[in-house]
């Protein structure tokens, strides 16, 4: 495994010979130090992380949400002397303040640019074989949330400076500005709708395209007038605009079926007796994750009547946490970002055929 005692960022735009970086263990320059002192998010629910994932000296764990490398760190930790971690982010920020953190942890730290989708293949280019554990800590990072200009956030302080990014990936084509520029009124209703669940979806549609045929939504503050004057969200224990937020950033980075396809590959992945982390912070990311964990545990997709199986699918997992795990009121005292966290853990099995 990486032969040179030095950390790896494949992939980063802006860092020396375009897809390939390397530093000296241990050595951190100082405009890196303001990198990572820039980037700052609390791991949620660490400890139970640590206790889903179990790692240990020589165990290989794959971080696919690496952000500021903060469970990365306690995985390293944990897994010292010889554990490997392979880090996945889509960020190009996140990969190179997770670079800083986990620099003194030298080649035992892979960090790959890349998606969920990429996983598989992400593997196979590190010659990584099947791996004892893979955490999933979906939604945006606080960093993301922090920076104004990503996009994410909707305060009303600053919203008139505010653009309508929330690209994770800022490679990506589309910005949330072009949706709502370019979307017809079906699917912008049908976001609202699926990914916000938001009373009204169809009015606020409605109002965006009517607005855009004389002015287009560039920033926050435009869009918080619009989503006031349509009026919409009313009886959900949310404000409007943070369920408007949360469609079109999972419109913007396809965030639903990316967290299929990433669990499906990371099942794959595993050894028998790995394990799976997911930590989901809405409703939507926690339903599909336990709906694709429960798929794996049963195995079986004959139709609930058929008197036996006929598709013969084995079940691949076994659920370790029956209910989600939520972090402790002194966690969401110290770290408000956690409320709404679920952590649901299971294990692979062995499939025999
Ligand atoms: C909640 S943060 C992770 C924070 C991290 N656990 C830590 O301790 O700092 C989620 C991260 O996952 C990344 N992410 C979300 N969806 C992704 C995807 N489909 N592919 C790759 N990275 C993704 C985001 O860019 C973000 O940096």
């Amino acid at each position: 495994m990486g032969g040179t005692n030095r950390s790896r960022l494949i992939g980063v735009p802006g860092h020396p010979k375009t897809s390939f970086y390397s530093r000296p263990s241990g050595s951190v320059p100082r405009r890196a130090e303001s990198v990572a002192a820039a980037f700052s998010h609390e791991p949620v629910l660490c400890d139970e992380v640590l206790s889903g994932l179990d790692p240990r000296p020589g165990s290989v764990i794959v971080d696919a949400t690496l952000g500021g490398g903060g469970h990365a760190a306690a995985i390293l930790e944990r897994s010292a002397p010889d554990g490997l971690l392979l880090g996945l982010d889509r960020d190009d920020a996140a990969l190179a303040a997770a670079a800083v953190r986990l620099a003194p942890f030298g080649a035992r730290a892979r960090l790959v640019r890349a998606r969920f989708f990429e996983l598989a293949s992400v593997l196979e280019a590190e010659g990584i074989g099947p791996v004892d554990g893979v955490l999933f800590d979906l939604g945006v990072s606080s960093h993301q949330l922090d920076h104004a200009a990503r996009g994410f956030r909707f305060a009303d302080q600053g919203a008139s400076e505010t653009p309508l990014d929330m690209r994770m990936d800022r490679r990506d084509a589309h910005t949330a500005a072009d949706l709502l520029a370019h979307a017809s009124e079906s699917e912008l209703e049908r976001w609202f709708r699926e990914y916000g669940e938001l009373p009204g979806s169809a009015r606020l549609a409605r109002a965006i395209v009517e607005r855009r045929r004389t002015a287009a939504l560039r920033t926050s503050a435009d869009l918080l007038t619009v989503i006031r004057a349509a009026r919409v969200g009313g009886g959900r224990k949310h404000h409007p605009a943070t369920l408007v937020f949360q469609a079109l950033r999972i419109a913007v980075n396809d965030e639903l079926a990316e967290i299929e396809a990433g669990l499906e590959a990371a099942i794959e992945a595993l050894r028998p007796g790995g394990r799976l982390v997911v930590i989901a912070y809405h409703s939507l990311e926690d339903r599909l994750a336990k709906r694709t964990l429960r798929a794996a545990e049963r195995g079986c997709v004959c139709p609930p009547r058929a008197p036996v199986c006929t598709c013969g699918r084995p079940p691949r997992l076994r659920a370790i946490e029956r209910r989600p795990v939520v972090p402790s009121e002194a966690e969401i005292r110290r770290n408000p970002r956690s409320r709404s966290a679920r952590l649901r853990v299971a294990e692979k099995i062995e499939v025999r055929s």
